[in-house]
């Protein structure tokens, strides 16, 4: 007893009962790191780490009163055809979507950041424009989540839509991006003939109540086609976004919208 009591002394010097009492709480949190590893295993990751998003509803357009269709950009920003087709777009008071590539970004997020003040949308369309079904899984999660936070740090809303480049889905693409999908019905074919006449004429002619027409932010025969063909349209149609067009809402993930009697 005596022994115990001498050796328990040591309780009196304040400053070895202070190393005493740290040294409990390291041995308690260090017992609850342990016993916590396998509850962070059995939780899995989220989704999209580390990007934060700004949460902005887009204005309902009710297109049952007076049909709607959207206008695509893929493939920018371009440093001036885009402002080119917004400068456009907003004499005419109309939107459009633009669905982005992430390596365009960098040194152009104003331009980004025009194409969301103006009320227009932006969407996802990968990192390096690569074709989706030939890609691993965690390819596939590298191309859109780095394009996806690119967007965001450009100081716009998180994209809901997703683009594959060339329109090329499969089952594994729906399943490894947690976006809305969005195609299209009408191909302008500005990227091969870069000419606005035909490019105009596709817009036109080809269009239909829900059409999404496809055009590039990349050539100036787009912007040229661009005013003519918007003053026609305005005629018969609302000119909206992508997500108006659809009523899509924020989260909408994995479904997959198109209007070309597509097989998926
Ligand atoms: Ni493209």
């Amino acid at each position: 007893m005596q022994g115990i009591v001498r050796g328990l002394r040591w309780i009196q010097h304040p400053q070895l009962f202070a190393v005493f009492v740290v040294l409990c709480l390291l041995v308690a949190a260090w017992g609850h790191f342990v016993q916590a590893r396998p509850l962070e295993q059995a939780t899995p990751a989220p989704q999209i780490k580390g990007i934060a998003t700004i949460r902005t509803p887009m204005p309902q357009v009710d297109c049952a009163a007076r049909a709607c269709v959207a206008l695509t950009f893929d493939d920018g920003p371009d440093s001036t055809v885009t402002p080119a087709i917004l400068d456009i777009l907003a004499r005419h008071q109309v939107t459009a979507t633009f669905f982005v590539v992430g390596r365009e970004i960098a040194g152009r997020e104003h331009v980004l950041r025009r194409i969301h003040q103006q009320g227009s949308e932006i969407g996802n369309h990968s990192w390096n424009h690569p074709d989706f079904t030939a890609l691993s899984p965690a390819g596939m999660q590298n191309e859109w989540q780095r394009t996806q936070a690119a967007i965001v740090a450009a100081g716009v809303p998180a994209p809901r839509l997703f683009r594959p480049p060339y329109g090329a889905v499969n089952a594994m693409v729906r399943s490894q991006v947690p976006l809305a999908i969005a195609r299209w019905d009408v191909d302008t074919e500005d990227w091969m003939t870069h000419d606005p006449t035909k490019i105009a004429d596709h817009m036109v002619r080809d269009v239909r109540p829900g059409s999404i027409i496809l055009l590039h932010d990349k050539y100036a025969a787009t912007t040229e086609a661009l005013d003519w063909a918007i003053s026609v349209l305005k005629q018969q149609y609302q000119l909206v976004t992508v997500s108006q067009l659809l009523a899509i809402q924020e989260g909408d993930q994995g479904q997959y919208f198109h209007r070309g009697g597509d097989p998926w």
